[in-house]
């Protein structure tokens, strides 16, 4: 039932002309490699582009805005840099929770949660806790989330609910993957935009990409704005979504 009505939830949406829309913010190094300034410069670039983007999705109709701000393979990169991205994730949500709960974001953290540090962990939580009840937007931000993860831990969830008899194997559907899965809340995205201007998912959200549309940009993420931002929801508009069927079953 649950697969069921998540497709009439996305057929609904588009008749409100409400969205869920997902974006991987690529590029933040390049841009700061281009102006001969450290990477970590590109990232704090980067915040001032997704505080933009998040006050004018509600305008454009998105509910939901699903942001890739740390995957599980971003771990490799050199620890200075994952340390100073850590620290951004603090300082904005620690600076900016409040004026996310005035302005009715509800903040959602996706991901796994048991590698990170105690005091990142406290702010994911404490934002997580101001802006329960807002109801205009639900940003969930992808924090050490990479879909194959996701998958597993899914997977794992099912294989103890059915050892423990609570469950039968027959249980596990698409409808139960999607309501155990980080993005039970907000559904499928509609749209996935990737800036940076590689043509490639990198391990986000693969069950739930299944039949959204794609868009890639070549821009650099601090250099993308809320006014491409709304010529491309714009043209999305525009877009035949078929799910399968043909062009007269889907009108
Ligand atoms: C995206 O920008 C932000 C994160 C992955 C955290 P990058 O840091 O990947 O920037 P490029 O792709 O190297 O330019
Ligand atoms: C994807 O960007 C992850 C985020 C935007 C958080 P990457 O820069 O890590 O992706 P790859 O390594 O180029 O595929
Ligand atoms: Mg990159």
């Amino acid at each position: 039932m649950r697969h069921l009505w998540c497709i009439f939830e996305t057929f609904f949406r588009s008749l409100l002309k409400t969205m869920h829309l997902a974006m991987i913010l690529d590029g933040n190094g390049r841009w700061a490699q281009q102006r001969g300034m450290p990477r970590v410069l590109g990232h704090r670039a980067g915040v001032l582009r997704v505080e933009e983007c998040v006050r004018a999705a509600p305008d454009l109709g998105i509910t939901s805005l699903t942001l890739y701000a740390f995957s599980t393979e971003n771990w490799r990169r050199p620890a200075r840099e994952v340390n100073a991205l850590f620290g951004l994730l603090k300082f904005y949500f620690t600076r900016k929770a409040n004026e996310l709960a005035s302005e009715g974001v509800l903040v959602r953290f996706i991901g796994r949660r048991s590698g990170l540090n105690p005091s990142v962990l406290r702010t994911m939580c404490k934002v997580e806790e101001l802006t329960q009840s807002g109801s205009r937007l639900n940003l969930n931000i992808a924090v050490d989330y990479g879909g194959r993860d996701e998958i597993l831990r899914v997977m794992r969830h099912a294989a103890r609910l059915a050892r423990d008899g609570q469950i039968a194997p027959e249980d596990v559907t698409e409808d139960f993957f999607t309501a155990n899965s980080d993005l039970a809340a907000s559904g499928c995205p509609d749209l996935v935009i990737r800036t940076g201007g590689d043509r490639r998912i990198s391990n986000f959200l693969l069950w739930h990409i299944a039949y959204s549309e794609l868009e890639f940009v070549d821009e650099l993420w601090p250099d993308f704005s809320a006014e491409a931002l709304g010529k491309i929801v714009a043209a999305f508009g525009k877009r035949e979504r078929r799910f399968g069927q043909v062009t007269a079953q889907s009108a």
